[in-house]
């Protein structure tokens, strides 16, 4: 596993966007698999910078999110469709019709099989973008004895709930279930880089790099059983742990 640590939020986001605009500039037709939540946020930024600068091209790429919360429609500000195409797809030359962001309403299990077929049919991404929760949940996959290997119906644990309400009015806000990849969707892409900044995901990334467990409750681990992983961290949480 490849370790980087960087000084502050944006240098980590920086790095990001570097290695999936390079992803972009080797393969014209990519399929990137994405992430929301504010360790992302900035990595779009510094993403549509180099699109406006003339340094890359989406056209022929497509996308696959993460996940989605069950019962928000893609017009609510906390949809993560929402987030996507405010932060990035509305911002670069990529066509919408080839961005799958989960759908958590209507006939969400019929929008599951899409996916899966999608899945199925590419194989896997050609690079994933992955933030952690403090708790080491990658994408949806909470911490349990079981982790499901393909997208499905998940319930969110209460300290995710917690996390997260800070972008709703009231925690009694925030949805109790989301849409989301499995470990195996993530562990298929060929490449995964992985971002995190700031005391509170420092458990998380200790547990996934400082020893050789795989443990399903600290779902983040499981990465350690792909081949190519790069983790992004600023400072604060590498110092005092044993790189
Ligand atoms: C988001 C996702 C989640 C977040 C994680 C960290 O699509 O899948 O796993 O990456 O909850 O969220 P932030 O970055 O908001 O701390």
């Amino acid at each position: 596993m490849k370790v980087i640590v960087l000084d502050n939020y944006d240098e980590v986001c920086k790095k990001a966007a570097e290695i999936i605009g390079d992803t972009v500039k080797n393969k014209r037709d990519a399929f990137l698999g994405l992430a929301t939540g504010g360790s992302a946020e900035k990595v779009y930024d510094y993403l549509v910078e180099e699109y406006e600068n003339g340094n890359l091209d989406f056209s022929l790429c497509s996308t696959i999110n993460l996940d989605e919360y069950v019962s928000l429609p893609s017009s609510h500000p906390q949809s993560y469709r929402k987030y996507m195409d405010d932060r990035f797809f509305s911002r670069v030359n990529i066509d919408k019709n080839n961005t799958y962001v989960p759908v958590g309403v209507g006939n969400v299990k019929e929008e599951i099989l899409k996916l899966k077929n999608l899945m199925e049919e590419k194989g896997g991404t050609d690079l994933q973008l992955l933030g952690v929760g403090s708790n080491g949940h990658i994408a949806f996959n909470e911490p349990g004895d079981k982790l499901n290997a393909s997208i499905s119906i998940v319930d969110l644990n209460e300290e995710t709930i917690k996390a997260n309400s800070r972008y709703f009015n009231s925690i009694d806000d925030v949805p109790r279930q989301a849409v989301s990849l499995g470990i195996g969707d993530i562990l298929k892409s060929k490449k995964i880089i992985l971002v995190a900044f700031g005391e509170g995901k420092k458990r998380a990334i200790e547990e996934l790099l400082t020893n050789d467990y795989i443990n399903t409750n600290i779902p983040c681990t499981l990465l350690k059983a792909h081949r190519d992983v790069t983790v992004i961290i600023d400072r604060c949480i590498a110092e005092g742990m044993n790189l």
